[in-house]
């Protein structure tokens, strides 16, 4: 009878344990999660550049500036309202000390930089904690293009504009001599489970895969 007892409640365990991770890994698609996240970090960039261009063609690089230090946060939070999820750009070379990598974004970085600079733009992913997925992480690089050359390029061809604006407010600049398709830094995000659920589902709507 004791036996009986005791071989119930083991299988109870078992089965308990297994449904609890079945549940687990069901509040989470990893196919699905990198999908809304190259689709998020699109409109981003595509933001971004877009304010970049549009800032150095009326205003000249001066203007600009504020782009890349005052808009780049600001986009950022606008996307980081959605449930769990939350984006940021990051770099091995910050210009400002806001962008400092974690430990993850620190090797994912340093992977980027240490491959070829004439292949197009890569994409990383990482899954925090034991069996189930609370915490997903994914970086997408950002390659140096010829526009951002005038800020993070040779400094010794910046206009005299760019020369006194970064010269002001970031007196020491590691974030200069880039080349051409350098990797510049990536997009950071982070989304959290199951929040996060809600979000992909607004940001990919038809597009998701169902299992
Ligand atoms: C007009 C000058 C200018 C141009 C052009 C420019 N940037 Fe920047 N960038 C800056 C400034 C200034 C900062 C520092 C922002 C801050 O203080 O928040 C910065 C910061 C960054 C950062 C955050 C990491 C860091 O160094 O602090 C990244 C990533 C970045 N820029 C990428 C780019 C890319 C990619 C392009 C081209 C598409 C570009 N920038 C074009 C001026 C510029």
């Amino acid at each position: 009878m004791k036996k009986a007892l005791i071989i119930a409640i083991t299988l109870f365990l078992i089965t308990g344990c297994v449904e609890k991770r079945v549940e687990k890994q069901d509040q989470f698609d990893s196919k699905n999660a990198a999908a809304a996240c190259e689709k998020l970090i699109g409109q981003f960039q595509s933001a971004l550049k877009k304010e970049l261009v549009t800032a150095l063609t009326d205003g000249g690089a001066g203007k600009a500036i504020s782009v890349c230090n005052l808009s780049a946060p600001l986009i950022a939070d606008s996307f980081s309202t959605l449930p769990g999820f939350s984006i940021r750009r990051v770099s091995l070379k910050q210009r400002n000390q806001q962008f400092v990598p974690d430990k993850f974004e620190d090797s994912i970085l340093t992977l980027f930089a240490s491959l070829e600079n004439d292949q197009p733009q890569r994409a990383d992913s990482y899954i925090e904690g034991d069996e189930s997925p609370n915490r997903y992480r994914y970086m997408k690089e950002i390659k140096t293009g010829q526009v951002c050359l005038n800020c993070h390029g040779d400094p010794d061809k910046f206009s005299k504009e760019v020369k006194e604006a970064l010269a002001l407010d970031y007196p020491d600049d590691p974030a200069v001599g880039y080349k051409l398709g350098d990797s510049r830094g990536a997009f950071s995000i982070t989304m959290v489970f199951p929040e996060a659920n809600q979000t992909i589902e607004k940001i990919l709507g038809q597009e998701k895969v169902e299992k």
